[in-house]
């Protein structure tokens, strides 16, 4: 079958990844890279290179050699130029978060099936080794329920001109979060806390509660002031507790078999109910081994795949539906003070 002719529309810091890992699959043929900035589109190109630089959207959008775009591209920007491809008749990978609305986002879901063309969100970590383990840890019932979810994002964040760090980092934690849990589980209700103590005049640092279905409260933690980068998910669960320390290579991802038991009353002699209910367990901890290989790779692979079997991606535009549904709550909820807002999310991913 023949390469999937492509554009990439943005040359900023994202772009050039999609540009290289796009080249580096023979899946995609690599026909242009849009920015408004011509000149930073060059400069991302090597000179020798068939691949041509445009600041026209509208030119890669009529070359017909061009089936299918992928936007990097800042998200106020994404509504207006993955419905221009889809009028156009082009698929579409486009970068978190999906638009800037929830109202955008249902639009394009709406074209999307309308056109039946594929609009894929690039929820990167959803591609990792490491989350697609967790899933299957979780999925395969290897950790019991899960009694809590806690994810740190902290680092000395790039200041996005755009978006505040709930919209510029909370994607990553919640499309994970989308991907991990089982069917049928999902976020009911978000509350947040946001605050700019350095006066930039957005929100730099966050701390969203998400209380799931099942009762479960998962809490996310996201910081662009942080001298020190930490990435940290700890998924407790029944059985078994999940640990991912993402800036640890050796010991990236650890299951854990402590934790707390309860005792049910009825199974204790009358003279030992006054004892505590709780027992502890001090068991094995684990740590799986994970295939190496970069995430963006199979992003990629997975947009073919998509296009070329005429199926929805991993990803779709539900799953950046979804994922814009509990940022817009979040955002709502922390201009109110951090009152608890429900969500309306559809059952079934
Ligand atoms: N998946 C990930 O892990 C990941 C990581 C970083 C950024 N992102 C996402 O990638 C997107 C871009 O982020 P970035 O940090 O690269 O932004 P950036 O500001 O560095 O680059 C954006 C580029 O888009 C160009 N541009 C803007 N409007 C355009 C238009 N209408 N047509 C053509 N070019 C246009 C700008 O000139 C700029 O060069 C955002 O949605 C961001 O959330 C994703």
């Amino acid at each position: 079958m023949s390469p999937i002719g492509l554009a990439v529309i943005g040359a900023g810091y994202w772009g050039p990844n999609l540009v290289r890992t796009a080249r580096a699959t023979g899946e995609f043929r690599l026909e242009w890279l849009c920015d408004l900035d011509l000149g930073r589109a060059q400069r991302v190109l090597d000179p020798y290179t068939s691949v041509r630089a445009t600041a026209s959207y509208e030119h890669v959008l009529a070359d017909p050699a061009v089936a299918a775009v992928a936007v990097a591209t800042p998200a106020a920007t994404h509504f207006d130029l993955v419905r221009a491809a889809l009028e156009a008749g082009k698929h579409v990978l486009v970068e978190k978060p999906l638009t800037a609305t929830v109202a955008e986002g249902e639009k394009l879901a709406a074209l999307a099936h309308q056109c039946g063309l594929v609009v894929m969100c690039d929820h990167t970590y959803c591609y990792t080794p490491v989350v697609r383990r967790i899933r299957d840890l979780i999925r395969s019932g290897e950790i019991g329920d899960i009694q809590f979810v806690d994810s740190v994002r902290v680092n000395l964040g790039l200041f996005q001109p755009d978006v505040d760090v709930l919209w510029d980092l909370a994607p990553h934690d919640l499309s994970i979060l989308d991907f991990v849990l089982p069917d049928g589980v999902m976020p009911v209700a978000v509350a947040a806390h946001a605050a700019d103590p350095v006066g930039t005049g957005r929100a730099c640092l966050a701390y969203l509660s998400l209380w799931l279905s099942t009762g479960v409260l998962a809490h996310v933690t996201v910081n662009w002031l942080s001298p020190t980068k930490i990435r940290t998910t700890v998924i407790g669960g029944s059985r078994r507790t999940i640990v991912w320390d993402d800036m640890s290579p050796q010991t990236r991802l650890m299951v854990h078999d402590r934790g707390v038991d309860l005792m049910q009353a009825d199974s204790l002699a009358p003279d030992e109910r006054r004892q505590a209910l709780i027992s502890y367990r001090t068991g094995d901890i684990s740590v799986p081994a994970l295939p190496e290989h970069e995430a963006l790779m199979s992003v990629m692979a997975e947009f073919a795949g998509a296009i070329t079997e005429r199926r929805a991606p991993m990803t779709d535009v539900g799953a950046g539906l979804r994922v814009l549904t509990m940022l817009d709550a979040a955002s709502r909820s922390a201009d109110q003070g951090g009152i608890r807002v429900p969500l309306q999310m559809e059952a079934s991913r």
